[in-house]
C-alpha cells in the first residue's frame, strides 16, 4: 500500500508581489542571509530556492522576481507552492504585478498571507493598502475575513516573527505528505550553462528521494545527476535530497526549460531517448 509511506514534508512558501515590495529584503532577514544586497541593480533576476529549519521545523522558501518580465518564474514559484507570501509594500499599496500574484496564486489554489512590508516608512497608511488588498479579494481577518495581513519592515525587523509564526499556522493547518522512499519526482525552477561547472539546474524535488548517480529526463534534458548542491551554502555537497528539497544540480546535457518535470528512469539509453524525441 504505497499510502503507508506517506510522511510529513516542509511546506514550500513562495514570496510574491510587486517589483522592489522588498521580497528578496523579507527573505534575506528571515533566514539570515544578504542576497538583496549583491543583486545587480537590486532586481531579482533568479528564481531562488532555500530550504531552512525553525526550531527543528524545516521550510522550503522560494524568491520571485517581481520585474514585469519575469510573469513566467512568478507563475512557476504559485505553481509547485503550498503557501504564497503577497509582499505588498505599505506606501505603494496593490499594483500591477501584485494583482498578477494574487491570480497565479488563486490559480494555485493556495492559501495567501499577506506581508504588508515597508510598515516603517514615515507616514504609511496600512488602511489604504489593506482596502485594496480587500477589493482584490483579499479580506483582512480583523475585517471579518480570512486573509492575515502581517505589517512588516525588513529593515527594522518588526513583524518578521509574526510572519514566520502565521506561516507555521497556515502549515500545520495543512498536511503536507509525501513518499520519500518513491523515485524522484521534481520541477526544474530555472537552469543555466556555468562555464566551470557544466549545466547547473535548479530542482525543487517535490516528492521522492533524487540520489547523486540517478538517471534523470527534465524536459528536453536527460543526464546522470553528478552533484547536487544546498542553494543556501554552495559548497555543500549533498548525496540525497527529498520531498521539498531545493538542489542546485550538475550532470544534466542541456538545460531543461524552467517548469520541466523531473523524473528518473533505470536506463540511460531510454533516458536519451525520451529527451530526444522532445
Ligand atoms: P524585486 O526582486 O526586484 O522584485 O524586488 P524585491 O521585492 O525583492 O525587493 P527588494 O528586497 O529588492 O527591496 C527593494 C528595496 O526596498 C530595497 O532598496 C530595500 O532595501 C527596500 N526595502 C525592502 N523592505 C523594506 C522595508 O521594510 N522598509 C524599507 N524602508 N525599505 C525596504
Ligand atoms: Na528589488
Ligand atoms: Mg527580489
Amino acid at each position: 500500500d504505497p499510502e503507508e509511506s506517506l510522511v510529513a514534508r516542509a511546506p514550500v512558501v513562495t514570496f510574491l508581489g510587486h517589483v522592489d515590495h522588498g521580497k528578496t529584503s523579507l527573505l534575506d532577514r528571515l533566514i539570515g542571509i544578504d542576497v538583496a544586497g549583491g543583486e545587480s541593480g537590486g532586481i531579482t533576476q533568479h528564481i531562488r530556492a532555500y530550504r531552512i529549519e525553525n526550531n527543528g521545523r524545516p521550510m522550503a522558501f522560494v524568491d520571485t522576481p517581481g520585474h514585469e518580465a519575469f510573469t513566467e518564474m512568478r507563475a512557476r514559484g504559485a505553481g509547485v507552492t503550498d503557501i504564497v507570501v503577497l509582499v505588498v509594500a505599505a506606501d505603494d499599496g496593490v499594483m500591477p504585478q501584485t494583482e498578477e500574484a494574487i491570480s497565479h496564486a488563486k490559480a494555485a489554489g493556495v492559501p495567501i498571507i499577506v506581508a504588508l512590508n515597508k510598515i516603517d516608512l514615515p507616514g504609511v497608511d496600512p488602511l489604504r493598502a489593506m482596502t485594496d488588498l480587500n477589493t482584490n479579494g483579499l479580506q483582512p481577518s480583523e475585517w471579518g475575513g480570512d486573509t492575515e495581513i502581517v505589517k512588516t519592515s525588513a529593515t527594522t525587523g518588526e513583524g518578521l516573527d509574526e510572519l514566520l509564526e502565521t506561516i507555521l499556522t497556515v502549515a500545520e493547518l495543512n498536511e503536507y505528505v509525501a513518499n520519500p522512499d518513491r523515485a524522484a519526482i521534481g520541477t526544474c525552477l530555472e537552469s543555466q550553462q556555468d562555464a566551470d561547472r557544466g549545466v547547473v539546474t535548479k530542482v525543487l524535488v517535490q516528492n521522492g528521494t533524487l540520489k547523486v548517480g540517478d538517471i534523470v529526463v527534465c524536459g528536453d534534458a536527460y543526464g546522470r545527476v553528478k552533484a547536487m548542491l544546498d542553494p543556501l551554502s554552495p559548497r555543500t555537497r549533498l548525496e540525497e535530497a527529498g520531498p521539498s528539497v531545493p538542489v542546485n544540480l550538475t550532470g544534466l546535457d542541456i538545460a531543461p526549460s524552467a517548469g520541466a518535470r523531473l523524473y528518473v528512469l533505470d536506463d540511460i539509453a531510454e533516458a536519451r531517448e525520451i529527451a530526444e524525441t522532445r
